[in-house]
């Protein structure tokens, strides 16, 4: 072959690699950017969901609600406003995330319907109910729900009923609450835990689960029913002078004193008189969630997890039973909690990891995904960017991802906050890449980030606004290509 049929052939099987991206970016964008037609006469609930909570409790009304109505339901993102002034009944069940924020998925049709406030939208025909998801320790308790609800109100639309707040806080999860206080939950069995940093003053598990049908996707998220320790039920029990062998019955189940209190939460004050009534208006303990750590695969549930200590030395409810009080064996109540915001799809085009501390968590899970031999079409290059706070006690990261072992090109960049030579976060890490991060957004790329909101969330996010600018991250957010998992 002679030089210049080289450069022909070449050319040609580069066009038609172009012309095969192309083609599978266009099919996986398009259906995002299109809204789907909903029927004008079913019952609309849509959803705003950050981790799935709120998505969770949309489909359980929708699964109640449609032997007697057509239901559709559907995410924000997924409405528009001109569905909408032609629905007559509605249910909005929204959480709120960052400082009194919409979710992400809610968050442009906030915008829109804010601007449209303006523009004398009328909702008249419109009537709804809203449960709004939140958490009493943020200062913006139910904040977007509240917001939403006022809008809608402003534009024409008639409540049906005030707005139901649900706080995380006291353990109202809406109707799954129903489910984890019957026990129909997954029964998931502790296998394995081990510390990953042994000389760290912040110490970080893997733990390894077992469970029967369990099934999940990188991305998914396990909410855990913490249980009391042994120490706590019996301090509690001899400080209100209850004999941890009471027996008594509740809703047609037999309890003793000691197995009630496993998962209740202890610091209650009660004005009940008699110790069963003491008891009994325990409230359910709250589930903590925590990002899957391994694909299904594996065939191991893995979790990676912080262990936190309270201000008085205690370790904290979740982190400390998971790392410290529950023993290999013990059976630990959960239900994995589908999340697609953090479905990546498979694209090939190149994909960024951010993460930081128990962050590796979703990293883990993602990078395992990613890097399965069978996975098509490939990433075209995996850029992971991975912090912690010291490199002599801290950088686990090779400990739990074989980063060699990838099909894919595949960058690691590692960032400490406590290095005494180059401190930086991995948000420093963003800024100092800004023409390569540009540049991965023009080739398609996906954004995923997991970790804690507070400070890392915050950070990766504000650089990106700087970087990118906000139409552009609104566009990646709208677009699905930038995923979330910040708590
Ligand atoms: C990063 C983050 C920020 C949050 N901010 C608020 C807030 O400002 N106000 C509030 O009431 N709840 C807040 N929450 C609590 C969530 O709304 C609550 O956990 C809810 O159940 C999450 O539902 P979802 O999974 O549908 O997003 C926040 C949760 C997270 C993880």
């Amino acid at each position: 072959m002679t030089e210049s049929q080289r450069l022909l052939l070449a050319l040609v099987l580069t066009l038609i690699y172009m012309v095969w991206v192309g083609v599978l970016l266009w099919r996986h964008y398009l259906p995002k950017l299109t809204k789907k037609p909903i029927n004008q006469g079913s019952f609309l609930i849509a959803y705003a969901s950050q981790s799935g909570n709120a998505r969770a409790l949309a489909q359980q009304y929708a699964d109640e609600k449609s032997p007697q109505h057509s239901v559709v339901v559907t995410p924000l993102s997924e409405l528009s406003l001109r569905h909408l002034a032609n629905t007559q009944r509605a249910l909005f069940v929204v959480s709120t995330y960052g400082h009194g924020e919409p979710p992400d998925n809610g968050r442009a049709f906030f915008m829109k319907l804010q601007n449209a406030v303006k523009q004398t939208l009328s909702l008249q025909a419109l009537t709804f109910d809203m449960v709004a998801l939140g958490d009493s320790h943020y200062t913006h308790f139910c904040g977007f729900g509240e917001k939403l609800f006022q809008l809608l109100e402003q534009c024409g639309a008639t409540a049906a009923s005030a707005l139901t707040r649900l706080d995380h806080a006291k353990g109202e999860t809406g109707k799954s609450a129903v489910s984890f206080a019957t026990g129909n939950t997954n029964t998931l069995v502790l296998e394995d835990r081990q510390q990953l940093n042994k000389m760290s003053p912040n110490p970080l598990f893997e733990i390894a689960l077992s469970g029967h049908n369990a099934t999940w996707e990188a991305g998914d998220i396990l909410d855990i029913l913490p249980a009391n320790s042994e120490q706590d039920i019996a301090y509690w029990l001899n400080s209100h002078n209850i004999n941890g062998d009471l027996e008594f019955d509740y809703q047609d189940q037999a309890w003793t004193a000691k197995r009630w209190l496993t998962h209740r939460q202890l610091n209650t004050p009660s004005t009940a008189s008699s110790p069963v009534a003491i008891l009994t208006a325990l409230p359910l303990v709250a589930t903590r969630s925590y990002t899957i750590a391994s694909i299904c695969e594996e065939n191991s549930l893995k979790l990676i997890v912080r262990q936190h200590k309270q201000d008085n030395g205690k370790l904290g409810l979740c982190s400390g039973w998971l790392t410290h009080h529950v023993h290999c064996g013990s059976p630990i109540r959960a239900k994995i909690k589908h999340n697609p915001a953090c479905h990546i799809p498979i694209l090939p085009t190149p994909l960024l990891l951010i993460g930081a501390g128990s962050g590796l968590a979703g990293i883990r899970a993602q990078f395992a995904k990613f890097s399965q031999s069978t996975i098509s079409p490939r990433p075209t290059s995996i850029w992971l960017i991975f912090g912690e706070r010291s490199p002599n006690n801290d950088d686990v990261l090779e400990q739990v991802i074989d980063v060699n072992h990838a099909a894919t090109a595949i960058r690691v960049d590692k960032v400490f906050s406590r290095c005494p030579k180059q401190p930086r976060y991995v948000q420093d890490k963003l800024m100092q890449s800004a023409e390569e991060i540009k540049n991965l957004v023009l080739k398609g790329g996906q954004i995923y980030v997991c970790g804690s909101y507070e400070g890392m969330g915050e950070g990766v996010h504000q650089a990106l606004l700087d970087i990118l600018g906000e139409a552009q991250v609104q566009h990646l957010i709208d677009q699905q290509r930038y995923h979330r998992d910040t708590y």
